[in-house]
């Protein structure tokens, strides 16, 4: 009890150390937060382009200015069999990026995986002769490149080539063609494109060996005028490796080429390594465990301020090295597409990416926008109405506390109490937005903990700061709905009020009640915050 208390009152404090303006803080778009360090890029799969998922698709209209397919421009997908080409999805993805103006990264041309095995094997099963794989490989890159020149910028051309300790990858490529299918291929595309941005794309830089070979690779590619513009560092990272220091040692021996450097496929992984568990060979697929798989339930909120942590730090890393990256690409949109709910073991709920498995916005992405060096822009480009919802307001007999809420299954639920009961229902306190738009703004809900109330606020700075506090009093629930963050015509200011005993809040439009509030009131009982945000009586 004592300690129920104290910590109570810590969530006084961090809330009543706020002392901004409680709605002055407008949110503004990754892409534009980023616009002068480097592209925020994102990979994307065919619910965005082919189901044309509308709250996908925003999200990557707002914050994301370049896009690349995580399946279908790869071998499998574009020829499955010998000379028969499949455009479907890729054509697909590159309508949706060329209406919103994005760059495209293409992904991937020379691969030993997603690669079908007939390409290597002649007409009785057995291995292609050197020539005849040269000239299947510069086919396929020749017709795929020739029907994107100029709409896509930037290619990889091979991926994942080399072994973690440096040497060449045995993959049917250099069993087949020897260690020279490298250059081959890049020549070829330089053939084909000349303008492309042509970029050889790896993981597990972290290894010393391995990222020694790559830089000796472009080092000599260079040194002898084989066409090579860009490294691509993979980043399928966990919350603890590598280490800081490494990553920065990754991105300065990059950049050390003089070659553009790219972070192609970031994640941070949240769940348990599996090959600790195991302790087994990493290059298979793990049989699926239940403690592999903590977070069925959604993310824990100290996991998630943990990862918004990693990501911020490995931000603050690629800002330094601003000068030598070319983009930052999520492999994702959200939690729901991610590949790490399938590797390496199948069927686990992950949480990598900046948006939940709704699309909600996560701490990751507002550390992000924090940080983010060209702070101006405004908030969403979309300039439809705001479409106008009812904040249902409910008043807690047992505490004398109030929970307002724009969610219909939660508004029917307390309304289905009996008259009576533990909550009464007193009605519409005002109307706020379902929609983001250039003039509502996210206002985000957490949950504390402690006193089991929903705090609501507009203000992204004092959502940082509530979740970020040591005690881990609150945890994040999402956006719960927009509002205005100022006055628009017909539109009055909601007043916010701190009840210390019970650790909740309260709101209300009406002016006539907040005067009898704070006439009424002493500020240990109810103490006025001042204005929330803007919104519709
Ligand atoms: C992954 C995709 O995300 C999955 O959907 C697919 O099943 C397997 O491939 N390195 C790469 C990517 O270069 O192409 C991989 O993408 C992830 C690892």
């Amino acid at each position: 009890m004592k300690q129920t208390t104290q910590l109570l009152l810590l969530s006084c404090l961090t809330l009543g150390a706020f002392t901004g303006n409680l709605h002055s803080q407008a949110p503004f778009t990754l892409q534009e937060g980023y616009r002068s360090a480097f592209h925020i890029g994102v990979a994307l799969n065919s619910r965005t382009y082919v189901e044309q998922n509308a709250r996908l698709n925003q999200i990557v209209r707002d914050h994301f200015s370049l896009v690349v397919a995580e399946n279908d421009f790869k071998w499998q997908a574009l020829q499955p069999r010998q000379d028969q080409f499949n455009f479907n999805n890729a054509d697909a993805m590159m309508t949706l990026a060329e209406s919103q103006g994005k760059r495209v990264h293409g992904h991937v041309l020379v691969w030993h995986s997603q690669t079908p095995d007939w390409v290597f094997q002649n007409a009785s099963g057995g291995d292609l002769t050197r020539d005849q794989l040269i000239e299947r490989m510069q086919t396929h890159i020749r017709t795929v490149m020739t029907r994107y020149k100029g709409r896509v910028q930037s290619w990889d051309v091979v991926n994942e080539a080399f072994e973690d300790n440096g040497s060449l990858r045995n993959s049917p490529w250099r069993r087949i063609i020897g260690d020279d299918y490298l250059e081959i291929a890049f020549r070829t595309a330089h053939e084909v494109d000349p303008d492309a941005i042509l970029v050889y794309n790896d993981y597990g830089w972290a290894s010393d060996a391995k990222r020694q070979a790559i830089v000796a690779m472009a080092n000599d590619f260079r040194q002898r005028g084989v066409p090579i513009h860009g490294l691509g560092i993979q980043g399928h990272w966990q919350l603890n490796y590598p280490s800081q220091a490494k990553v920065d040692q990754i991105l300065t021996d990059a950049a050390s080429t003089g070659l553009w450097v790219m972070v192609t496929e970031l994640d941070i992984d949240v769940l348990p390594a599996a090959w600790e568990y195991t302790g087994a060979d990493i290059s298979t697929l793990f049989e699926y465990q239940e403690e592999l798989d903590p977070y069925t339930d959604g993310l824990p909120g100290g996991v998630s301020l943990e990862q918004a942590q990693r990501y911020r730090s490995v931000f603050d890393i690629f800002l330094k090295h601003q000068a030598s990256l070319y983009t930052i690409t999520f492999w994702g949109v959200t939690d729901r597409d991610s590949w790490l709910n399938n590797f390496p073991v199948r069927g686990r709920t992950n949480h990598p990416m900046l948006f939940d498995r709704d699309g909600n916005a996560k701490p990751a992405f507002f550390e992000l926008l924090e940080i983010a060096p060209d702070a101006k822009a405004p908030v969403s480009l979309n300039t439809d109405a705001p479409q106008l919802i009812p904040l249902h307001r409910f008043h807690r007999r047992a505490n004398n506390s109030h929970f307002f809420t724009a969610n219909p299954d939660e508004y029917q639920t307390l309304a289905s109490f009996p008259p009576g009961g533990p909550w009464e229902y007193q009605g519409v306190s005002h109307y706020v937005a379902a929609n983001h738009t250039h003039i509502t703004h996210p206002v985000y809900r957490l949950f504390n903990r402690i006193s089991g109330a929903h705090f609501y606020t507009a203000n992204r700075e004092e959502m940082l700061g509530v979740l970020g506090h040591p005690a881990r009093i609150f945890s994040y629930e999402g956006i719960a709905f927009y509002t205005l963050l100022s006055p628009e015509p017909g539109s009055q200011p909601v007043h916010r009020f701190y009840a210390p005993p019970t650790g909740s809040h309260f709101f209300t439009i009406s002016e006539a009640e907040k005067n009898q509030l704070q006439g009424s009131m002493s500020s240990d009982q109810l103490d006025y915050d001042g204005v929330a945000w803007f919104a519709y009586p």
